[in-house]
């Protein structure tokens, strides 16, 4: 367990013992703990069953994010010590309001508030999906911590993120949620933004309780069908989907959310082989589980329990310790108790783990600390919240066209023609999941009119309907104008949860507008604006360059701006393939060797109508400048650890600064079972001046090498193996090595 440190002020009656006394700077981690853990028992020791299982209960208020729910007289739950925590409740001032109200019940136990704080809170970040394509864990970080920051000055104690599910299918709308679809990497993605939510020290009032959702491989819904089932098996969740989770729980993540999908034939919430074996036993998880929103009471729809009763003994058995919103717990756990079905230990072990996230916030010291207008009004909204989401903003544009340079803009660039509704919406700059404050988002239009550049502007298309509307005059500022710079894409709202979608090419009209506009002659730049993949093959060849923006949020339109005049140097890569054509999804990089390989030729994994190759592969991504690569080396390893180290050197042959993703790729040869053609093992985010090299090298150890066997095994089996390294999956150089049998054959358990 991490210790926390706290210095407490004063002492409310009921935690008045003389342990407390002593100053708590000076204790040690695992004093700490003995104190927490001495604290806890003497509360629990004052409960009755029924405040125990308020604990447990956790309630929406103001609105919800999931079928209405009827939470009865919930004020009076509340002073009764019925309620353990609330979500959608924020501000200092609500907050503050419902906090007075459990400060009415018998033991005064502090409620915990819980939100989406998805992508940023009142300023807005680029949305989860678009912040990974800056392959920049330190910009994440940054972005978490900014957002733990806004939301903990408005009374937040834990938000619902992040959500680490790897996708395939960019169907799933939820994709832009995530970290995109390699495990690798949202490991990585995973443990930058529990730290950045997190930080050192949960007991500072500007971190928040974070949470590892949703366990598990919610991000594999059959047919990318939102709450659709799942079907895997164990070694391909284990080698293709766990990773993220799991390091989420390695970095420390107070908390983790139940997947709404059933895990091997049993619905995740109830599911003990998730919940208990591997997550609390094999990993040894030590914060607590909520369901996701209903999901406990959605059992029956799953038809895995006749009634919420049952639902309600399931969970406790499974390991569900905080129920969200459906009323199994609240309703039965207590009668599940006395009448013996139910160990009251399993009980006292949820309320622990509740008790002990409550503790390690200081809500014990003071149940208040979090609600500080003044904090509050300095901190939501700041200078520095907007300068951070510039900054992460900018990276994580991807370039992924810029056909004779017409990229960044120069200063003979006068008159520019924008077109296109979506690049004067700040509704949809902030997307889906959204807390920000829309008043203060700087749209695309805004900004490029501060650019000291004559801005013809035309809607282009209704955005409602996508129709066409004013060609004529758009045609007419387009031949006026030095350059054309055309927003397409989906709508902010149409990805995220209960966003799924069959078709996700972009709309017909939009991409015949952007034909028409290039048909004139005047260079035209496309602003791909979206939270998926999406396809958007007419467009991209009609248009001369072609710049991702995903939806960036409050700082959307001067960070696009930035990066069209070249003040930022475009550096994302596509953290998901963007498919050619919809027959190909799911389309992933890193799928397996088949017995007939895939390949265009007769007789191979192919379709008869449409290519194997993606519009864009994963990990791809353009530069103003250009990069070179030497053909990478295998060095020796330090005869520990470290079987091998991969060394390259980049250079920038262009003439400007920027910044490339070094990737490393591995293949295993031979193994005695079917392996992915190739996974991304290592990259490394670089800056280089013009002219500049750097030499990067890679560690090769079991964890590059490795894979899980179905009983979640992790076995590394010598032999031969293929390293590859370059500026995305499709584009590298190879190098073989071979991993001797005496370093070889390894194998732990998870
Ligand atoms: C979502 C969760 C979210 C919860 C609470 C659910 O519908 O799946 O990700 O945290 O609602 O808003």
């Amino acid at each position: 367990m991490v210790g926390c440190r706290l210095v407490f002020a004063w002492l409310r009656p009921l935690a008045a013992a003389s342990a407390f006394m002593i100053s708590a700077w000076a204790l040690s981690a695992q004093d700490e703990d003995r104190q927490m853990d001495r604290f806890i028992s003497s509360l629990m020791k004052k409960m009755t069953l029924e405040e125990k299982v308020g604990q447990l209960v956790q309630i929406p208020a103001n609105f919800t994010t999931g079928p209405e729910v009827k939470t009865g007289d919930y004020r009076k739950a509340i002073a009764n010590g019925y309620v353990g925590s609330m979500l959608n409740v924020e501000g200092v001032a609500e907050t503050r309001k419902y906090q007075e109200l459990a400060m009415q019940s018998r033991l005064q136990i502090p409620l915990l508030f819980g939100k989406d704080v998805i992508h940023g809170y009142r300023t807005g970040f680029p949305v989860p999906l678009g912040e990974a394509a800056s392959f920049d864990l330190e910009a994440i970080e940054r972005a978490a911590r900014c957002a733990a920051r806004e939301s903990a000055a408005s009374g937040i104690h834990w938000t619902f993120a992040p959500m680490v599910d790897v996708g395939w299918d960019a169907r799933w709308g939820r994709v832009m949620e995530g970290a995109g679809e390699d495990p690798y990497y949202g490991a990585a993605v995973a443990r930058a933004r529990v730290r950045g939510f997190q930080g050192d020290d949960l007991a500072d009032t500007l971190t928040i309780l974070s949470c590892i959702k949703h366990f598990a491989a919610y991000g594999a819904p059959i047919a990318g069908k939102e709450y659709n089932s799942v079907d895997m098996s164990m070694g391909q969740f284990a080698n293709f989907y766990m990773l993220p989770y799991k390091a989420g729980i390695e970095a420390g993540a107070a908390t983790v959310m139940s997947a709404f999908n059933d895990f091997c034939s049993v619905p995740s919430t109830v599911n003990r082989q998730l919940l208990r074996d591997i997550l609390k036993d094999d990993w040894g998880f030590e914060g607590f589980v909520v369901s996701d929103y209903y999901s406990l009471g959605e059992v029956i729809n799953h038809r895995c329990a006749a009634d919420t009763r049952e639902a309600a003994l399931k969970g406790i058995e499974a390991g569900l310790d905080m129920e969200m919103s459906s009323p199994c717990y609240s309703g039965h756990l207590a009668d599940l108790v006395r009448e013996g079905l139910v160990s009251e230990k399993l009980v006292d072990d949820a309320v622990r783990r509740i008790l002990e996230q409550k503790y390690r916030l200081g809500l014990f010291e003071d149940p208040f600390r979090y609600c500080s207008e003044a904090r509050e009004k300095a901190i939501v909204s700041s200078a520095q919240s907007h300068a951070d989401a510039l900054y992460v903003s900018e990276r994580s544009m991807v370039l992924l066209k810029n056909a004779g340079d017409i990229l960044p803009l120069s200063d003979d660039v006068k008159t520019v023609a924008l077109v296109g509704g979506l690049s004067k919406s700040a509704h949809d700059m902030c997307a889906k999941w959204s807390c920000a404050d829309e008043s203060r988002a700087v749209t695309l239009y805004d900004a490029m009119r501060k650019r000291g550049v004559e801005v013809l502007y035309s809607d282009g298309y209704n955005l409602d309907t996508d129709e066409i509307t004013g060609l004529e005059k758009t045609i007419e500022d387009v031949r006026r104008a030095d350059v054309a710079v055309v927003a397409i894409g989906e709508r902010g709202e149409y990805s995220g949860e209960m966003r799924s979608r069959g078709d996700i090419a972009i709309a017909a009209e939009q991409q015949e507008l952007v034909e028409a506009i290039a048909r004139t002659g005047t260079p035209t730049v496309v602003l791909l604006m979206c939270g998926r993949p999406v396809i958007f093959n007419e467009a991209r060849e009609a248009a001369g360059a072609v710049l991702c923006t995903w939806w960036l949020g409050s700082e959307a339109g001067n960070a696009i701006c930035n990066v069209l005049w070249g003040d930022y140097n475009p550096s994302g890569k596509l953290p998901m393939t963007f498919p050619l054509h919809h027959g190909q999804i799911p389309i992933y990089y890193q799928y397996k060797s088949t017995g007939r390989p895939a390949s265009n030729g007769w007789w191979h994994a192919r379709y008869m109508d449409i290519p194997n190759e993606p519009a864009y592969p994963f990990g791809y991504g353009l530069s103003y400048t250009q990069f070179s690569y030497s053909s990478p080396e295998v060095l020796p390893g330090d005869g520990g650890d470290v079987h091998a180290r991969v060394r390259v050197e980049v250079s920038n042959t262009g003439d400007r600064a920027g910044e490339e993703v070094v990737q490393l790729y591995v293949r295993d040869e031979v193994a005695s079972v079917t392996r992915p053609v190739k996974e991304l093992k290592g990259f490394r985010k670089i800056a280089l001046a013009p002219g500049e090299s750097l030499e990067v090298v890679f560690d090769i150890t079991d964890a590059q090498l490795g894979f899980y066997t179905e009983s979640l095994d992790y076995v590394v089996e010598p032999g031969d193996f293929t390293f590859m390294v370059g500026t995305d999956s499709e584009h590298f150089e190879s190098v073989a090595f071979t991993l001797e049998e005496r370093t070889g054959k390894k194998k732990s358990k998870n």
